[in-house]
């Protein structure tokens, strides 16, 4: 404050002479510069509305009148300040009650939009501009509650303070909203999107509104009929409330001539749509339904709604819906519907979003007369036959075309080529054989060429079109031979999984953050030079013929959060250079031959949840220096040469996120590490949060692990959270089992055998409710198998053989589904399925407990309902069951079950692209909120 007064100072004694412009408005002018003052400007505050802000008050300055200022109108006669547009300016800075902006008393009009006030109270001061028709604080960073006081303003016309994309920060209490629309009568535009209101809607509103826009608002009950009959209403946005519910008027709607637009997406629909609808609203341009759980079909008279240009509904296409002449954007993306597309009758579409429907048949011949078409997304959806190139060849506008995951054919017999400012590119399991219809698109930024039949390599002329612009490349899942370099400068994604790439590994361009060439058949060494990528977030060359030493730099790429190098021909010692700024997620080297120790400097990766160092020649101890990591889930040392007890530590937490720990195929002695099963947290307690299917990784890279499950290793693409497998078999602990592994409640695999444990089997067992595989073959076990066992109702899997076991065999619905070779080579054990000579021995009803999956591979029924299934819960052995889908899908990899998981992956991501382009769309034509 006292800098901007010492700035005015030195402003009027600068300008003592010369500026005679300062003295008719003084105060105004001292008001608005002291305003100025009170904010700094940062030209890259974009906000929502406001992509490209520009700073009005960075030229206001007093050599100039006031009134002539960037942003500043005056009353001719009075010379009153009446109207300051400030909106998107690049504002940034707080307004208080003592803001020198209550001072421009005079003003008629005030649009401070799209700013940063950040931390900013909508002051009860704004009362005192009592000549206000228009206000406009709409996505400025507001927060707080809107004080009762903006209802004094009674003349305004106005209102905007909507704020959805700072989140809900604003409130207004029921009584203040009821008051608000009780005294503005003259309003003719409210907006307060994203406002926490959380009331009904009063009955009141002024009659000269034409424009309503309460989008997401927490507003419940009935939408009151009276607003569908406001005589002058344009524009009514109540979507997004979703206790809301609506009634359409049976009869005819005063508004109903006006009315423009009309979005209440998410609303309830308590009837069926009126066909009346498509009678009435006969102006209607922009119509969204979507979410709303209509019942019944859409009235087919929507099709005369002939000025629709939007379009959002769920259900099925009316026909001739698509063909209105003046439709030019349709969005269905992500719905039900079904049939045939039918012929589009009008050339006037711009904007075609279809994906992830069921939509059948051909696609029609007349996509190819639709000239002015920018937008063709009709990916995962079951349309077949061959798709020509010709149909797209002559829509020069083009930019997106989606047409992934259907059962179509792309062939190219007229030689033709894609229109040149594509930009977008989805052909995933199109059949694609060769690029020529490539040549001409030059501003590719995206192109998905996965699951095809592309052989060879990819042809100079291609990378040459590429170079200037393509970001994301996949052309994973084809049979390219060989990819000598990847010349693309603004690389980002680079996708070359599961090719019949032979040759040394091509390095990308520095600016490459995901790069994926596993499964493929690359030899010689990795060479340094990939260091040089520093902007690596996820690097996998698994699964190719990779040798020498990893180079000792990776430890300092510190964006690197996944380096997947399993499953090479890869030597010498682990890097020793693993920084504290790291950044790494999952470090996977199994199925290497790398040698040495550990290297203790993992322990700075303190953001590790996955190391898998199994199947190497590694020699050390066990590292129970890991046990600080405080993220660390999974780890497996299975298959190498660690030996030794494994020691108490006195440090209070260890581990306690671990949920797989696999130390199987060692020379480790002693007894079980009691101390180690003290910590674990994660495997104690069974937390609900982890019911939905999550697993490591992300859409692009999925951690896969090899675990022993019912007695064979199996490779696990996807980890899911829940799964939790203590394997400690096949060493040579000695001693007696603790009671203390019964706390582990949250164990689904347990694996013991092979080892030299002596002793009874605790009856603490019977506490691992989640055990669904259970394995202490191959040890010294004696006296009888605990009673308690019997209620282990998730068990799938035992195998209790070659111990000196004696006695009954217990009997519970799982025990009866196990055959006598679990129990083979043992002392003495009765009881079936063994024997008959125990006396509790019944057949008892196993029908209705059928025990995980059995036979996995055989399953079809549950593999097509394996996504219903893991959504509504999990029942017995399902978390293996899951595991072992995710490794048909890395064996097999059928395109129709590629096809699901990608599908189900995409319609997130989709459907966050989704929102993006409504916004866009929306902001083409005003916004939506
Ligand atoms: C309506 O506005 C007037 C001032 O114009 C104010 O005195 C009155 O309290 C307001 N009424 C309500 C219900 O807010
Ligand atoms: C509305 O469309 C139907 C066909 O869906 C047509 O029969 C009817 O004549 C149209 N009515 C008007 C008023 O255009
Ligand atoms: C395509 O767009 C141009 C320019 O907006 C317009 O003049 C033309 O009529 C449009 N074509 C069709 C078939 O709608
Ligand atoms: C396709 O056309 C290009 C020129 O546009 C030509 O170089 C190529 O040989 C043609 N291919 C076939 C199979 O005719
Ligand atoms: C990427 O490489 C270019 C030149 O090859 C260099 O100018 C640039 O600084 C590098 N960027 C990073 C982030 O290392
Ligand atoms: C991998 O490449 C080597 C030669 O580099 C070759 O001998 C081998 O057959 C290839 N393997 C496959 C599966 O193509």
């Amino acid at each position: 404050m006292g800098y901007a007064v010492i700035m005015l100072l030195i402003v009027f004694l600068c300008h003592e002479v010369s500026s005679i412009s300062i003295l008719p408005h003084k105060h105004q002018t001292i008001s608005l510069l002291k305003f100025k003052q009170s904010f700094t400007i940062h030209p890259s505050a974009v906000t929502y509305d406001c992509p490209k802000p520009y700073p009005k008050t960075s030229s206001w300055n007093t050599s100039r009148d006031c009134c002539s200022w960037d942003g500043v109108v005056c009353d001719d006669i009075t010379g009153h300040v009446i109207e300051l547009d400030l909106g998107c300016s690049g504002l940034v800075g707080t307004i208080d009650s003592n803001s020198s902006l209550f001072q421009l008393s005079h003003l008629q009009r005030l649009d401070l939009s799209s700013n940063y006030f950040s931390n900013s109270h909508i002051s009860p001061e704004f009362s005192k501009l009592s000549s206000l028709t228009h206000l406009d604080l709409f996505e400025s960073g507001f927060s707080g509650q809107i004080p009762y006081e903006v209802s004094h303003l009674s003349k305004l016309q106005s209102l905007r303070i909507s704020t959805i994309f700072y989140g809900k920060k604003l409130r207004l209490t029921t009584h203040d909203f009821k008051s608000l629309l009780q005294n503005l009568t003259q309003l003719r535009e409210l907006h307060l999107s994203g406002i926490n209101i959380s009331s009904t809607i009063p009955l009141n509103f002024s009659s000269h509104l034409t424009t309503l826009r309460l989008t997401y608002t927490g507003l419940y009950g009935i939408i009151p009929e009276s607003i569908f009959h406001l005589p002058n209403l344009e524009i009514i946005f109540l979507g997004f409330n979703y206790k809301l519910s609506v009634y359409f008027p049976k009869t005819k709607w005063n508004s109903s001539a006006s009315l423009l637009e009309l979005h209440l997406s998410g609303v309830n629909f308590s009837d069926n749509l009126p066909e009346s609808l498509g009678y009435h609203l006969t102006s209607l341009r922009s119509l969204a339904l979507d979410g709303c759980n209509l019942r019944g079909p859409i009235p087919e008279s929507l099709s005369n709604l002939t000025r629709i240009e939007y379009l959002f509904l769920d259900g099925t296409i009316p026909p001739g819906m698509l063909s209105l002449p003046s439709l030019n954007t349709i969005d269905l993306s992500n719905n039900h519907l079904s049939g045939p597309l039918e012929d589009f009758k009008s050339n006037s579409l711009i904007s075609i979003y279809l994906e992830g429907n069921q939509l059948q048949g051909h696609l029609p011949h007349s996509i190819q007369n639709q000239v002015n078409l920018t937008d063709l997304t009709l990916s995962f959806n079951n349309f077949s036959g061959r798709v020509d190139v010709s149909l797209f060849s002559n829509l020069k506008q083009l930019g997106e075309l989606s047409l992934s995951y259907n059962n179509i054919s792309l062939t190219n017999d007229n030689n033709v080529t894609l229109p040149e400012f594509l930009n977008t590119l989805e052909l995933a399991a199109c059949e694609v054989k060769e690029l020529e219809f490539l040549r001409s698109a030059n501003q590719l930024q995206r192109l998905d060429l996965s699951n095809n039949k592309i052989q060879g390599r990819i042809p100079d002329w291609a990378w040459s079109n590429w170079m200037p612009s393509l970001n994301t490349l996949n052309m994973s899942h084809n049979m390219l031979s060989s990819v000598d370099s990847i010349p693309l400068p603004l690389a980002d994604i680079i996708d070359l999984r599961s090719n019949l790439l032979q040759g040394s590994l091509p390095i990308p361009s520095n600016s490459t953050t995901f790069f994926f060439i596993s499964h493929n058949n690359l030899t010689g060494e990795i060479p340094s030079s990939i260091c040089n990528l520093t902007s690596l977030i996820m690097l996998d060359l698994a699964t190719n013929n990779l040798r020498g030493e990893i180079p000792q730099c990776f430890g300092n790429i510190t964006s690197l959060q996944v380096l997947d190098m399993r499953h090479n021909n890869l030597s010498g010692n682990i890097p020793t250079t693993f920084i504290n700024e790291s950044s790494l997620r999952s470090l996977n080297l199994h199925g290497n031959k790398l040698e040495g120790k550990i290297p203790r400097s993992l322990a700075n990766c303190k953001d590790l949840e996955v190391l898998d160092l199994g199947d190497n020649h590694l020699i050390d101890t066990f590292p129970m220096w890991l046990g600080t990591l405080p993220k660390l889930q999974v780890l497996s040392l299975r298959f190498n040469e660690l030996h030794g007890p494994i020691r108490t530590s006195r440090i209070e937490k260890m581990f306690p996120e671990l949920r797989i720990i696999d130390l199987s195929y060692n020379v480790f002695s002693g007894n079980l590490p009691s101390c180690l099963f003290h910590h674990l947290k994660a495997m104690r307690t069974i937390d609900p949060s982890m019911e939905a299917p999550r697993y490591f990784g992300n859409t692009y890279y999925q951690d896969s692990i090899t675990v022993a499950i019912k007695g064979s290793d199996r490779e696990i693409v996807r980890i899911l959270y829940l799964y939790t497998v203590i394997d400690l078999s096949s060493n040579k602990f000695r001693g007696q089992i603790p009671s203390i592994v019964g706390d582990l409640i949250a164990v689904r695999i347990l694996n013991l055998s092979q080892n030299g444990l002596q002793g009874h089997i605790p009856p603490s067992f019977g506490d691992l409710s989640s055990v669904e595989s259970f394995d202490l073959s191959g040890n010294q076990l004696s006296g009888e198998i605990p009673q308690q066992l019997a209620s282990l109702t998730s068990l799938s899997f035992l195998n209790l053989s070659h111990n000196h076991l004696q006695g009954c065999i217990p009997q519970g619905p799982q025990f009866h589904t196990f055959e006598s070779n679990s129990y083979e080579g043992n002392d003495g054990l009765r009881g079936f399925p063994v024997s008959r000579n125990c006396t509790d021995d019944r057949v008892l009803d196993t029908n209705d407990t059928a025990s995980g999956l059995d036979d996995e591979e055989s399953n079809s029924e549950f593999h097509s309902n394996f996504w219903k299934g893991a959504l509504m819960g999990y029942g017995s052995g399902l978390c293996i069951g899951l595991s072992i889908i995710y490794f048909m899908l890395s064996t097999g990899k059928p395109i129709w079950f590629a096809r699901i998981i990608v599908e189900m992956e995409h319609k997130i991501m989709r459907g966050r692209r989704k929102k993006q382009r409504r916004q866009r769309n929306h902001r083409r034509r005003n916004n939506h909120f």
